[in-house]
């Protein structure tokens, strides 16, 4: 097609739409273009700030690397992971979930655990903390035999993958649940901590003036054949920032309760419900441990 007018491109892109074989992908080119074309269209896009766009796309890949993945970073700080999350689970986004972003910090492969083992890898400050958690379905069933995934950052606010001084797979593990559905390890209260703002993420942080901080957390990856994979955060309820997380992540289902002990160590419990659906783990964000 000769493009005429500027209505004719947005035709011309979606003419092409009709040789795109998998229904799916057709659907979701043609809804992309016609999003993208009217956004560039209300907004009047400059061919300044068209060019400006075209660098920090290119930059989210130039700053991801095996031990950062800036885009899953920037879709955080977008809230796009969180509402994703949310439309997929609590039985398609219409009952409180306890799934929750991946996340860009997940690495698979951590160390196999037995309940009540640390995941404490080397040596870490902080107050000591001992988690149980349950997996349940919807009507209070225990789930036996489910595979959970395990991380979180130091007191000092890092993951393992940012912090060349932890030891490999620090404050990493993997559990499986108990013919009552419960697992538990024993760790240390994470902190609160800053996302990374050396990538497109701190542009647009630094453009709306928001701060990088994240709630301090424990992340699960929960994993069972005939269930529904989850990813799920457990937040602090004394955190500053639970209510302006930079990546958008707290939701009231997920705020655990953590209860200091005599000794001045803390115990967490919380429990996961989680749904039928299918078992598929997801893609690792991150692959490898920043180098020293
Ligand atoms: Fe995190």
């Amino acid at each position: 097609m000769i493009i005429e007018t500027q209505e004719d491109v947005t035709q011309a892109v979606l003419a092409e739409m009709h040789r795109t074989p998998d229904p799916r992908t057709a659907e979701l080119l043609e809804l992309l273009v016609r999003h993208l074309h009217a956004f560039v269209r209300e907004a009047r896009l400059t061919e300044k700030e068209f060019q400006e766009a075209i660098a920090l796309v290119n930059a989210i890949g130039q700053r991801t690397t095996p031990s950062h993945n800036e885009a899953m970073l920037l879709s955080g700080a977008l809230g796009v992971s969180n509402l994703v999350c949310l439309l997929n689970n609590g039985a398609r986004g219409t009952r409180p979930t306890q799934a929750n972003n991946l996340g860009p910090f997940y690495r698979a492969g951590s160390p196999p655990c037995a309940n009540g083992d640390t995941i404490v890898r080397s040596p870490t400050p902080g107050a000591a903390l001992v988690f149980h958690g349950r997996v349940e379905d919807a009507d209070g069933r225990p789930i036996a035999g489910a595979e959970v995934d395990v991380w979180q950052s130091s007191p000092k606010g890092l993951y393992e993958n940012q912090d060349p001084a932890q030891a490999e797979m620090n404050l990493r593990g993997r559990f499986v649940s108990d013919a009552d559905g419960r697992f538990s390890f024993r760790s240390v209260r994470p902190a609160g901590y800053p996302v990374p703002t050396d990538g497109p993420t701190g542009t647009l942080l630094a453009a709306q003036k928001r701060h990088n901080m994240r709630p301090a957390h424990l992340h699960f990856l929960i994993h069972k054949p005939g269930f529904k994979t989850i990813a799920s955060q457990v937040y602090d309820p004394q955190d500053p920032h639970l209510d302006t997380d930079s990546q958008f992540g707290v939701t009231q289902a997920l705020i655990g309760n953590y209860e200091e002990q005599k000794d001045g160590s803390y115990r967490l419990e919380f429990t996961f419900v989680i749904e039928p659906g299918e078992a598929r783990l997801p893609r690792a964000p991150i692959s490898a441990k920043a180098a020293a």
